[in-house]
C-alpha cells in the first residue's frame, strides 16, 4: 500500500476518462473490491455484487452499444452545453470513456441484489420476465446502499496508484449488457467503475467552497468563523 493519506487520497481524486491499456495486477483488484465490501448497507443488508469486466472482447462489445446509445444523446440533455464541461474545461458527458473504454483494463459493474437488498413486504413485483419493478417507495433508492461501495473502491484504488471513473450511463443499454455479462433478470444493474492507470493529465479537483453550502442549525445561516470553540 502507498502511504497516501486519507486525506491526500480524497483530494485527489478525479475522474478519469483515458486509460493506459495495461491490466491490473489480480491482488490489487482484489483489494479493491474488499474495500468495497467494508461499506455501510440499509441494516447491513450487502446488496452488492460486483461483475468485473477483464476479458478485451467483452470490453469491445460494450463500447459498441455505448457508441450507438451515444449516437444521439446530446439532443436529449437539458443542460445547455457550455454546463457539459467542467470548471477546468473537460466534457463530463462521459463520450471520451466511451470512445477510450477498450483500453479500460477493468470495469466493476455495480449491481444490486434483490436477494439481500429487499427490507419490506410489496417493494417489488416481479413480472413474467422475471425482471422485478420496485412497487413500494424505497427510502434513498437501490444506489444509496451501493455508492458508498464505489467511492470506497475509488479511493483504495487511488491508494494504490490506480485512477477510476464512476459512471452511470450503463443504464442507456442496461438490458443489452446485462445479457451480455449474464446478469439474471432480477438483478439490478446500478452503476460502474472504471479502474486503470490514468492517461491523462488531471489536475485537483474544482469544487465550491463549503462555505458557500454550509449552513448552521437553520438554512441560511453560515457557520461560525474557523477558530471559533462553538458551543459549550
Ligand atoms: C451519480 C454520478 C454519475 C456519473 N455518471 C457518469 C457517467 O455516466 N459518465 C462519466 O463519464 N462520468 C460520470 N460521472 C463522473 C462525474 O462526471 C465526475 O465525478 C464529475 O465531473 C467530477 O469530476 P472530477 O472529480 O474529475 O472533478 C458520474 C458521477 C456521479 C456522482
Amino acid at each position: 500500500m502507498s502511504g497516501m493519506s486519507l486525506f491526500d487520497a480524497i483530494y485527489g481524486l478525479r475522474a478519469t476518462r483515458i486509460f493506459q491499456d495495461r491490466a491490473i495486477p489480480e491482488a490489487d483488484l482484489q483489494r479493491v473490491l474488499e474495500a468495497a465490501s467494508m461499506a455501510c448497507s440499509s441494516g447491513n443488508t450487502q446488496p452488492w455484487e460486483f461483475v468485473v469486466v477483464t476479458d478485451r472482447e467483452l470490453r469491445s462489445r460494450i463500447q459498441q452499444e455505448m457508441r450507438e446509445a451515444f449516437e444521439d444523446i446530446d439532443d436529449e440533455r437539458a443542460q445547455q452545453p457550455e454546463r457539459l464541461v467542467d470548471a477546468s474545461g473537460r466534457s463530463v458527458t462521459g463520450r471520451a470513456a466511451i470512445d477510450h473504454l477498450h483500453k479500460v483494463p477493468a470495469i466493476v459493474v455495480v449491481c444490486w441484489n434483490p436477494d439481500r437488498g429487499i427490507r419490506m413486504k410489496g417493494e417489488y413485483t416481479e413480472k413474467p420476465d422475471g425482471s422485478l419493478v420496485e412497487t413500494r417507495e424505497i427510502p434513498g433508492g437501490r444506489g444509496v446502499s451501493l455508492f458508498q461501495a464505489c467511492q470506497n473502491m475509488m479511493l483504495a484504488a487511488r491508494a494504490l496508484g490506480l485512477s477510476s471513473l464512476f459512471t452511470t450511463f450503463f443504464f442507456l443499454r442496461r438490458e443489452r449488457i446485462k445479457q451480455l455479462l449474464g446478469i439474471p433478470p432480477r438483478v439490478f444493474m446500478e452503476c460502474a467503475v472504471f479502474l486503470g492507470y490514468g492517461d491523462e493529465a488531471l489536475g485537483a479537483p474544482r469544487r465550491i467552497p463549503v462555505a458557500r453550502l454550509s449552513h448552521r442549525d437553520r438554512w441560511g445561516t453560515p457557520p461560525p468563523a474557523p477558530g471559533h470553540g462553538g458551543r459549550a
